[in-house]
């Protein structure tokens, strides 16, 4: 097995640089360990080591949309964004909503080997919210399906959802909700308000992530089960967080990095790269998903990295697809919205970015310690370079990034999977 010595690096940005050996897959050193014979060596001085990120919500498209995204070519860019574990959702073609698709999704992502791919298994059949998928098969596969969501979707019938949680415990999985009551949303193009109604959008209201948030921690706590909460973007549903947090709720959060830093202030573009669902909200919510963030009401990042064709966004708004890229700009914006304001340092982003996904996933080899005899998942940033982002330049097949031209802070220098290597400086390695 290879080793690789990580010179100079500031583990969590805190406290003086250290040299990191790494070998055997395992952080073996940390302090001042000699590079004998055939050790790769990193030079990363002036650069912070994290834990390796973890992403619960991320679109590989595989199998059915290769066009726009495969479990290798999401695998590169997770890779490239710091991240060691991603979850692929479910709302394939055809649908992961049975043991035989998930396992090709875990097979392909095994052979890529640049990131560890958990996918996401259905809660319905064919994301249909009528029937319940086969999530014991899921579970039990070679695959070890963990977290079941129809997202995309909501699970709307609360009977089926009250069972999808009871299940849960007994499979000792979690389900993932999409909260969006599909009555309220019919037609709905842009964040209920002032901006929506000036230009001339059909308005998505709040309350159909709310109302559905509200019912489904009543639902869990009464199922005893958990429950995680996918792309959270209204101040209510934070509110109902905390009601629910406060009362022992066994609940779980999650926010985009684009709900963190864009606004419906986008519409006066007509731009759909700009189209996503949950759709961005007003400046006040952006605002109180960075102080939920912050305080713990929201437990994590997640990307919701959602590829789609030129055809598919390139087109009038009510006919594009909802989505936007997000594995290799996570970490910039998180650094943009939450670290160069104060309200996480890097031991924050660690936190959110990888130790809670991990727990909340049940990874047991994720988001560890930056300590000796720890899996080697790390990642190492360059907090003081800085990038400008192109779509066609990132490593997704698809491009629909709404920060293209952006100049964003933070750069990922280097990815380390189990000790070895997989991206470095901007390359797959
Ligand atoms: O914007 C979104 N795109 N939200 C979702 O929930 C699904 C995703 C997709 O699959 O494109």
């Amino acid at each position: 097995m290879s080793r690789v010595l990580i010179k100079g690096a500031r583990c969590y940005g805190e406290g003086d640089p250290v040299d990191v050996l790494i070998a055997d897959g395992v952080i073996a050193e940390i302090g001042s360990p000699e590079a004998a014979g055939d050790t790769e060596v990193i030079d990363a001085r002036g650069q912070v080591l994290l834990p390796g990120f973890v992403d619960l919500h991320t679109h590989l498209r595989e199998p059915g949309r290769e066009d726009t995204e495969t479990v290798e070519s999401g695998s590169a860019a997770a890779a490239l964004g710091g991240y060691t574990a991603v979850f692929a959702m479910a709302n394939t073609d055809p649908v992961a909503d049975n043991a035989v698709v998930v396992e090709h999704v875990w097979r392909r992502g095994r052979e890529t080997g640049l990131v560890d791919v958990h996918p996401v298994g259905a809660v319905t059949v064919g994301l249909a919210g009528e029937r319940l998928a086969e999530l014991g098969t899921m579970a039990r596969s070679e695959a070890g399906v963990r977290i079941f969501s129809d997202d995309g979707h909501c699970v709307a019938d609360p009977l089926l959802m009250r069972r999808a949680l009871e299940y849960s415990t007994s499979l000792g999985v979690l389900v993932a909700q999409h909260a969006e009551e599909p009555r309220l949303t019919v037609g709905a193009q842009a964040h209920e308000g002032e901006r929506a109604a000036r230009f001339g959008y059909t308005g998505w209201p709040a309350s159909a992530e709310e109302s559905i948030v509200a019912r489904d921690c009543i639902l869990a706590r009464h199922a005893g089960a958990r429950l995680h909460v996918c792309h959270v973007s209204t101040t209510g549903t934070v509110d109902v967080l905390s009601w629910a947090k406060e009362r022992g709720t066994r609940v779980s959060a999650e926010v985009t990095p684009h709900h963190l830093l864009l606004t419906d202030e986008r519409l006066a573009t007509y731009d759909p790269v700009n189209k996503v669902n949950p759709p961005l909200r007003a400046d006040a919510d952006v605002e109180r998903m960075r102080q939920a963030l912050a305080d713990g009401v929201l437990d994590c990042v997640a990307t919701d990295h959602a590829p789609h064709a030129v055809q598919d966004k390139d087109c009038e708004w009510a006919a594009a697809r909802p989505g936007m890229l997000g594995l290799q700009t996570a970490l910039s914006i998180v650094v943009r919205t939450m670290v160069e304001p104060g309200l996480l340092d890097w031991r924050g982003v660690a936190r959110v970015m990888s130790e809670r996904p991990a727990e909340i996933a049940g990874l047991p080899d994720q988001g560890r310690p930056l300590a000796e005899g720890e899996p080697a998942n790390v990642v190492l940033v360059d907090p003081e370079a800085g990038w400008t982002v192109r779509g066609t330049e990132l490593a997704s097949i698809a491009a629909n990034t709404p920060y293209e031209g952006m100049r964003l802070p933070a750069v990922v220098s280097a990815t380390l999977l189990r000790g070895r290597i997989t991206s470095r400086e901007g390359k797959i390695d």
